[in-house]
């Protein structure tokens, strides 16, 4: 097991370059299940996440080679199975994201519950919803999901009663092949539900209004290959954003498309930093005076994205004056603020709200990174303090950022990872 350790460095300077976004990788791979021709990937992110899903493919059949360290080549032509097996799926909960291509390209699949987590804890009824309207043959035990649909799925009317991200993504991947139109209603808006019906459009589907409040999909007969770049990852920008900014630093980001970003822009400025927006997909962000606090809330794209929260508050720990959290989408998103409390921030919660009040400094302190984005919150806070943060548990990291120790040392960070004693 390693972990990190991180202390202050003083201002971060210089410019860091963005990866292909994990939220869209790992759908795009999950749909790479349809092609019956193969699928070149770019920009695919080296992460632990990316591989799981890639060994969930391999599994099923398809041909994995990667072409250099961020290109995948994939090819499904000839895969047979249509079961993912118990112990990948309960590694991630993305894995669940190959029910819908499987169901529409076999008309059955059997995979197990996502995460090993009991519907009811963290949902997956909104998925379930929109395969079951697709006329598939629902068997939910407490480990395993059958889906049928002998005769095919059915297209319809699906109206989601939250704009999940990934039962958008399941029942956009099943309506490709579905008889007639599917209609999402209240879909997410997601910048990666973009990118992954682009990536469908491109293997032949018909896939229409991506990124607004109704997507339609017309069923195609079969769906081909292609080529396709995956979008630079948001919040992995914001997270190089909010590193500039909590140590007063100057960064410019590189592959970023700040268009995808604007609640983050429009947040950080409000509390002080500059942010220019370059033509070139760059961003520089840079700090010349104290920041003040803010409120967020968080809420589905095109709001204030939840998985830059944990970052936020590291960053409100430590400017003048009182913030506010409101956490609208996960309940419980609130583990890092034990973490960062025994840093020294004065984070008080009540339900979905925390109340920060800023402090001058935060020390030094052995924390634990309880998911992925806490995790990076954590490193964040530690590239204030004078004494050394230790992070543990940063497998969690590695889930959704390739290097980010390599990355932050390159802009000055005095931070490295080591083994556990
Ligand atoms: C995706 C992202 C994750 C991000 C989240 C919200 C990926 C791989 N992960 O996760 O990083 O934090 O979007 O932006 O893209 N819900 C239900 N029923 C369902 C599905 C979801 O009630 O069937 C609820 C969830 O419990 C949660 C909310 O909807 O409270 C949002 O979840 P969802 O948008 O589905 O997130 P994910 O797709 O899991």
């Amino acid at each position: 097991m390693e972990r990190i350790i991180v202390k202050k460095s003083g201002p971060l300077k210089g410019s860091v370059k963005i990866d292909g976004a994990k939220n869209s990788a790992l759908p795009i791979i999950a749909a790479s299940l349809l092609g019956t021709e193969p699928i070149t990937l770019e920009e695919v992110p080296n992460l632990k996440d990316v591989q799981i899903i890639l060994k969930v493919l391999q599994e099923l059949g398809a041909k994995v080679e990667f072409l250099d360290d961020t290109t995948v080549r994939i090819d499904s032509s000839s895969i047979d199975k249509y079961e993912a097996s118990y112990e990948l799926m309960s590694k991630m909960r993305a894995s669940f994201l190959v029910m819908g291509p499987l169901l529409t390209r076999f008309g059955k699949t059997r995979t197990s519950l996502p995460g090993g987590c009991a519907i009811g804890s963290r949902p997956i009824d909104l998925h379930l919803k929109g395969f079951k309207a697709l006329e598939a043959e629902l068997n939910v035990d407490d480990y395993v999901i059958e889906a049928t649909a002998e005769n095919g799925l059915v297209g319809k009317t699906i109206y989601l009663d939250f704009p999940s991200v990934g039962a958008t993504q399941n029942i956009m991947m099943a309506a490709t092949m579905a008889q007639g139109e599917t209609v999402i209603e209240n879909p997410a808006k997601e910048p990666e539900i973009v990118d992954l019906a682009n990536f469908l459009n491109k293997l032949g589907a018909d896939v229409k209004g991506a990124g607004t409040s109704t997507i339609r999909i017309r069923g195609v007969e079969k769906l081909g290959g292609t080529i396709h770049q995956i979008i630079p990852d948001r919040i992995e920008a914001t997270t190089f954003m909010v590193a500039s900014a909590i140590t007063g630093g100057d960064i410019t980001i590189k592959n970023c498309i700040t268009s995808h970003i604007l609640p983050v822009i429009a947040k950080l400025r409000e509390m002080g930093c500059k942010v220019v927006e370059n033509e070139d997909d760059t961003i520089r962000v840079y700090c010349d005076k104290k920041l003040c606090g803010t409120y967020i809330k968080t809420l589905p794209y095109p709001g204030f994205p939840t998985d830059a929260q944990a970052q936020f508050m590291a960053l409100m720990s430590v400017v003048d004056g009182q913030s506010k959290v409101e956490e609208t989408v996960f309940e419980n998103r609130f583990m890092h603020v034990e973490e960062l409390t025994k840093m020294g921030a004065i984070i008080a919660t009540d339900g979905s709200e925390a109340r920060i009040a800023g402090v001058p400094q935060l020390k030094g302190a052995k924390v634990r990174a309880t998911d992925l984005r806490a995790g990076a919150a954590l490193v964040l806070a530690g590239l204030t303090t004078e004494e050394e943060t230790t992070v543990s548990d940063i497998y969690h990291i590695d889930r959704g950022y390739n290097d980010i120790v390599g990355k932050l040392k390159a802009l000055g960070a005095d931070i490295r990872r080591e083994e556990m004693d």
